[in-house]
């Protein structure tokens, strides 16, 4: 693990002295990283073009992939968007909370936020130290995941360092992730809510409360819809392959085979199949969803510390939050 001089002054709990430096360099167009409990956000203030663009260049992040902004919970959204009935209801049930609402803009913030889009998408992140960092900023901030473009998504401050190092002045450090895995984004604009990009908050979760929701299909219109998903993602930085559950023999010769190469294996699979890998390195993702979700992200960058090449087994999808845990596991492994 490379660890530098500079991570002490980079990395910094929370305090008085913290929050006054990232307002400091906030205000002026500066980033920076904080923790939320989906994943840590890469922050820049929503309202100047210039922060936007240092967050695009710092992440080599493609043009056409919009941003989210956060705001604290007293925050008014009707400064920035046009809500609506539906929007309300869920934003009662799930705000602060890991879901993301797209809305018609008032386009307030600056165009590159939302890439010329006419919608913009709002999150009121609950981490309690997320709620700090926005409440005394007191701005808009907009901020895609912490990571460069590509790569897993961060759950650790030292994560956004490793990828980052002097390119981001400041890291707020908020301890681990808890959800693991990035917000669910809900196209909130038509009749009734619609799914872009899976997550925690499932679409059984919103019809309770809606009546209806949908998940986007993948046909390429929809996929226009929510840009950032037509992207390679959530890569480690290590080769890795997988295998189908019930191919398990094969991939256990191809882990023994690569160890007779010279290079370190290392399984990554959820708890059930695990128990069939005794004496094997495993990276255990668990069994529910919500334990999935916490783990995949963390068990990456692990993965990519501890050995050459990771071995994926296909997951079972059990329950609906595995939907947005196999999404980001398949793109992980290049599917
Ligand atoms: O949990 C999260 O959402 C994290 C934390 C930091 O809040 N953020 C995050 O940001 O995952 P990012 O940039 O990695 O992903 C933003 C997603 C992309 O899939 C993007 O296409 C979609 O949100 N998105 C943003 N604005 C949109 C818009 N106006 N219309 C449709 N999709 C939008
Ligand atoms: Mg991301």
């Amino acid at each position: 693990m490379l660890i530098m001089d500079n991570i002490d002054s980079t990395v910094r709990k929370i305090d008085g002295y913290s929050l006054e430096l990232a307002k400091k360099l906030i205000s002026g167009g500066s980033l920076v990283a904080f923790p939320t409990e989906t994943v840590y956000g890469l922050g820049a203030n929503a309202y100047s073009d210039d922060a936007i663009k240092a967050i695009y260049d710092a992440k080599n992040r493609p043009l056409d992939n919009p941003l989210i902004v956060h705001v604290h919970k007293d925050y008014d959204i009707t400064e920035l968007v046009f809500d609506n009935d539906i929007a309300k209801k869920i934003r009662e049930k799930f705000c602060p909370g890991p879901i993301t609402l797209v809305y018609n803009s008032k386009n307030k913030v600056s165009p590159l936020v939302s890439c010329g889009l006419s919608t913009l998408a709002i999150r009121i992140p609950s981490h309690e130290s997320a709620q700090k960092f926005l409440e005394y900023v007191d701005l808009p901030i907009a901020a895609p995941s912490a990571n460069v473009s590509k790569h897993t998504s961060p759950v650790t401050a030292l994560h956004v360092f490793e990828d980052f190092k002097d390119n981001v002045p400041l890291i707020l450090d908020g301890g681990r992730c808890d959800g693991g895995i990035e917000s669910t984004v809900v196209d909130v604009t038509g009749d009734y809510p619609v799914i872009l990009r899976k997550g925690l908050v499932t679409a059984e979760d919103i019809k309770a409360v809606v009546g209806k929701c949908e998940y986007a299909n993948d046909d390429s219109s929809l996929k226009a819809r929510s840009p950032g998903m037509k992207y390679l993602h959530y890569a480690p930085k290590v080769q890795t392959v997988l295998f189908a559950r019930d191919d398990l023999e094969n991939a256990i010769a191809f882990y023994k085979q690569t160890e007779i190469d010279g290079k370190k294996p290392v399984f990554m699979c959820e708890d059930k199949i695990s128990q069939k890998l005794d004496g094997y390195n495993v990276l255990n993702l668990g069994a529910s969803g919500a334990q999935m979700a916490n783990r995949l992200y963390y068990l990456l960058h692990e993965g990519e510390k501890i050995a050459d090449i990771i071995i994926g087994i296909e997951l079972d999808i059990t329950d609906e939050i595995l939907l947005g845990v196999n999404n980001r596991f398949l793109k992980a492994f290049g599917k």
